[in-house]
């Protein structure tokens, strides 16, 4: 009895202890399903598109698939849901859009450090309650590796067709986003949401 009094109160102290903090939430949660289903709908889609410019037009007509394509899925599935969904980069392309921020930069190591004891990026996402200055939010990633077929333009100097690699020094003067390796991690589609749309 006393002992089950003395656990309870240490298990209230801890609740408390990290209440103020942020605290992951286990895969099987409801929203950490949620949103690992439309990460997973939002990639599948994406390499489906890309795979098929691909072959059809090749990749200069390509790029659009990740310049214009993605960022207008994931506006269509954040205004959709209420919810933010935006792809990050380990190394950035496009700056303005895909610059991880601190908690992104901390998930991004955390997936970094899973790779490296082995773990495959397929199944490979995190979650967890944050406080932020404008109210609490549940923030999850899944991590996106490197594929053969995305070599073509975030590979190194040899893997990237000249007239890709023109196009894309034109429009991204600042791009970081090659000498990639296949299965390297690139980085992670990133779903933010407000309490209040769970
Ligand atoms: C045909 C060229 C092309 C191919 C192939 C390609 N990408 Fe990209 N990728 C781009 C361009 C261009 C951008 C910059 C998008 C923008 O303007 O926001 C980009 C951006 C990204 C970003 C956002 C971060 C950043 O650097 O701005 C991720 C993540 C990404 N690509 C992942 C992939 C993955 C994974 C593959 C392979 C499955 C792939 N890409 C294949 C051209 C390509």
């Amino acid at each position: 009895m006393l002992l089950k009094a003395g656990i309870s109160t240490l298990v209230l102290s801890l609740g408390m202890t990290f209440a103020n903090m942020s605290s992951s939430v286990a895969d099987s949660s409801p929203q950490h399903q949620a949103a690992a289903k439309t990460s997973q709908e939002f990639v599948q889609q994406l390499g489906r598109t890309m795979k098929a410019e691909m072959k059809s037009n090749g990749p200069v007509v390509a790029i659009k698939v990740c310049s214009e394509m993605s960022p207008k899925m994931a506006g269509d599935i954040s205004r959709q849901k209420g919810w933010k969904v935006t792809r990050v980069g380990t190394r950035v392309r496009n700056p303005m859009l895909a610059t991880p921020d601190a908690w992104e930069q901390k998930v991004l190591a955390q997936f970094q450090a899973r790779a490296n004891s082995g773990e495959s990026f397929q199944n490979m996402a995190y979650s967890e309650w944050v406080d932020e200055p404008n109210g609490k939010h549940f923030r999850f990633m899944k991590a996106i590796g490197v594929k053969p077929g995305c070599l073509t333009c975030h590979g190194s100097q040899s893997d990237i067709p000249e007239a890709v690699k023109s196009i894309l020094r034109e429009r991204y003067p600042h791009d970081q986003a090659t000498d990639y390796k296949v299965g390297d991690l690139r980085g992670a589609v990133s779903i933010k949401q407000p309490s209040n749309k769970m």
